[in-house]
């Protein structure tokens, strides 16, 4: 397990709702365009909700949301927020987010992410959001969400690419990188070609994306067959 230590904002309450609407009512747009400094770069997630700027962290939650159904799986999970806000909205219960650090949001602590302790084929969609870049092992960890998808299931993730992410964490004074030991191979982020290899070579099928954040970060979805 690795050490860090809780963030402002990575533990406690649930994002406000408003800030999780999909699409995003005409005016909250606008604010949030004349924002985009503040809530892309200088503030923190808690901070930009306050001032009622739709956070980075709402951004990629309210693109995973509706991709998730059935019993989920959190792939470095932080605080948990995703799962909590899924379970709040109807979603299935027996959900688990899993992480190498405790954020203080009741994750199940794993040495790495390429080797967990939950059953074949035991969940319908494992997510990881904006944290593939983080895991040095994600070859494996990729593989691992594909073993533990049932037939049909849907991995879905975010993330940013490599130029963007690089300057992104040379500015955020804030992120969860900032709080916790770095390991070696971490990287700002993951280009969609580097994205598609790897979800190729864990054997994922019929692969989607789309952008979000005025094109600045990527969805994606891919499925494990139907057939075992
Ligand atoms: C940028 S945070 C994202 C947290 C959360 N998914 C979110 O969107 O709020 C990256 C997360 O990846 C976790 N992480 C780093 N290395 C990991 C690993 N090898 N396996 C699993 N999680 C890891 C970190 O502890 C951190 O919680």
């Amino acid at each position: 397990m690795r050490t860090g230590q809780a963030v402002k904002g990575m533990a406690g309450a649930l994002p406000p709702s408003w800030a999780l609407r999909c699409p995003k009512p005409p005016l909250q747009r606008v604010v949030d365009l004349l924002g985009a400094p503040l809530r892309m770069v200088v503030l923190p997630d808690l901070g930009s909700e306050r001032l009622g700027l739709t956070s980075l962290r709402c951004e990629r939650f309210a693109a995973v949301l509706p991709q998730m159904r059935g019993r989920c799986l959190d792939i470095g999970a932080g605080d948990n927020v995703l799962l909590r806000l899924y379970e709040s909205r109807g979603g299935s219960s027996g959900n688990i987010g899993v992480d190498v650090v405790d954020w203080g949001g009741g994750c199940v602590l794993v040495p790495s992410a390429d080797r967990l302790p939950f059953p074949d084929a035991s969940f319908d969609t494992v997510t990881f959001v904006a944290c593939l870049n983080h895991i040095v092992e994600r070859a494996g960890a990729l593989a691992e969400a594909h073993r533990l998808l049932r037939p049909g299931g849907q991995v879905v993730l975010t993330m940013i690419g490599r130029f963007l992410g690089e300057l992104g964490h040379r500015l955020w004074w804030y992120s969860e990188d900032k709080h916790r030991d770095e390991v070696e191979g971490e990287t700002g982020g993951l280009d969609p070609a580097e994205m598609i290899t790897l979800l190729h070579e864990a054997g994922f099928v019929n692969q989607r994306q789309s952008s979000f954040v005025y094109g600045l970060n990527r969805l994606y979805i891919a499925e494990r067959t139907s057939t075992r």
